[in-house]
């Protein structure tokens, strides 16, 4: 039986700071996440107490080979566990605030330019209505990078769209420090990106 376990952070919590408070850390990670951990693991234990083969990002990409009164429930937890995931791994304190390399040669090619892509990006994520992410995702259809936002948890794993980088949009992510500003949520988030955990997830996928 697969158990999921709440990932280790690899920074401490008040490192991220001023951009994003240690008390939205320790509360998203130890409370929300722990709670997307847990939801998960009870929805695959349903599954005759063998829980699925494959990672979650798997069953994801191919939710329908899930029994029917599952998907919903593993859309949201198995969504909001790897959704998280992905977003520490991508947060650092020693962010160099922009990529490098090939991923920034994509950006150009897709975006023009850092600066275009950030701006989109920051629509996209001011756009969101209620909960959500929005996301830097590996088309492998097209073998190219694209923008899109999914509404609550839902991961771009379902759209069979590979997550490369998100921004949680749920008002737990910041509205202790930020209240109504998401805006500046928003704008301070770009100082905290791991570039190079992007970059290699990029190189990883990309031909
Ligand atoms: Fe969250």
């Amino acid at each position: 039986m697969v158990k999921y376990l709440l990932p280790k952070l690899s920074f401490e919590y008040d490192s991220l700071e001023p951009f994003i408070d240690k008390q939205t850390m320790i509360i998203h990670h130890q409370k929300h996440h722990q709670t997307y951990v847990d939801g998960l693991n009870r929805c695959l234990e349903k599954f005759g107490g063998s829980g699925h083969p494959q990672y979650i990002s798997s069953i994801l990409s191919d939710l329908k080979s899930v029994p029917s009164e599952f998907q919903n429930e593993l859309n949201f937890f198995g969504g909001g566990y790897e959704n998280h995931r992905l977003f520490w791994d991508t947060l650092s304190p020693d962010s160099k605030s922009i990529p490098e390399g090939k991923l920034s040669d994509a950006i150009d090619v897709y975006f023009q330019n850092f600066q275009n892509f950030k701006s989109i990006f920051t629509v996209n994520s001011l756009g969101i209505q209620g909960s959500g992410w929005c996301w830097l995702v590996f088309n492998s259809t097209y073998n190219r990078i694209e923008i899109m936002t999914t509404e609550n948890q839902t991961s771009p794993w379902i759209f069979q769209k590979i997550p490369l980088l998100g921004l949680d949009l749920w008002e737990h992510a910041y509205y202790l420090k930020y209240q109504n500003k998401k805006a500046e949520y928003i704008e301070n988030w770009w100082n905290v990106i791991n570039w190079e955990y992007v970059e290699n997830r990029f190189s990883e996928l990309s031909q």
